[in-house]
């Protein structure tokens, strides 16, 4: 393939892992301890808010005590470093990405470091704990929620992502499953528009076979591996 003039990459929960963060899909993973319905819906929110609200206070803590990894560090060295443009999604809702230097992240699925009013969308810092009754700053509301993206809802950015997939040269995808739905998507809608598409994983997502290329492993290694490549690509 000839040299990339734009690149975008697609990271999940495996890009995190040697960070200490969960995956949701891996045995031991989030949603094989916990069910997904009572966590990540808003009927599951409305049903239990105190449950559903003192489970993100947990992960929002470990994000807090997380660092970066070598992948995480790789990725900012390409976009700094690298010819091509890059455009970064994740579906991470912890900031690792930014931590690390990436200039710009578009956060698909939310992120911890806001909350958000279910009643009129205000958004603010999120604290470190939130709580059923907390007010919304704008309208005084007791609406208080994670900002991030659950099922049944629409992710962020949509837009700019399409517009991104259309005009891409090399689309990656890093530490994710393949399972949900748009993001798993966005291989085969790149290659659809003419890209070449490459995953890097630790093993075959369920979309593997809509990928030109693909390399397993720790993400901490195959994804600096792949980044000095590119950057040795002058
Ligand atoms: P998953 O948990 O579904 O998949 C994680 C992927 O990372 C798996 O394919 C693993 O093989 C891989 N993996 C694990 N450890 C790795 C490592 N060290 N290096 C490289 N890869 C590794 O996570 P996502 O695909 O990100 O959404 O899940 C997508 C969405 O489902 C999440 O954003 C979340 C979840 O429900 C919402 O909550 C809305």
């Amino acid at each position: 393939m000839s040299k990339p003039r734009a690149i975008t990459i697609l990271t999940g929960a495996g890009i995190s892992a040697e960070s200490g963060l969960g995956t949701f899909r891996d045995p031991g993973g989030l949603w094989s301890r916990y069910d997904w319905r009572d966590l990540a819906t808003p009927e599951g929110f409305a049903r239990d808010p105190g449950f559903v609200l003192d489970f993100y206070n947990w992960r929002r803590e470990r994000v807090r005590t997380a660092r970066p990894n070598a992948a995480h560090l790789a990725l900012a060295r390409l976009a700094r470093e690298g010819e091509a443009a890059v455009t970064l999604v994740t579906q991470n809702v912890d900031d690792l990405h930014e931590r690390a230097g990436s200039p710009e992240v578009i956060h698909m699925h939310g992120t911890h470091l806001t909350a958000r009013c279910a009643a009129c969308g205000h958004r603010w810092p999120a604290p470190a704990v939130m709580a059923p009754a907390d007010p919304c700053l704008a309208c005084g509301r007791p609406a208080t929620r994670p900002d991030v993206v659950w099922f049944g809802e629409t992710p962020h950015h949509m837009g700019r992502i399409a517009r991104a997939l259309q005009a891409t040269d090399l689309f990656v995808a890093i530490g994710t499953s393949g399972t949900v739905y748009p993001a798993a998507g966005f291989a085969a809608a790149a290659r659809t528009a003419g890209a070449s598409t490459l995953e890097l994983n630790l093993e075959p997502g369920r979309n593997a076979g809509v990928f030109d290329a693909a390399r397993h492993g720790p993400a901490s290694e195959i994804v600096p591996e792949w980044v000095a490549e590119v950057l040795a690509e002058r």
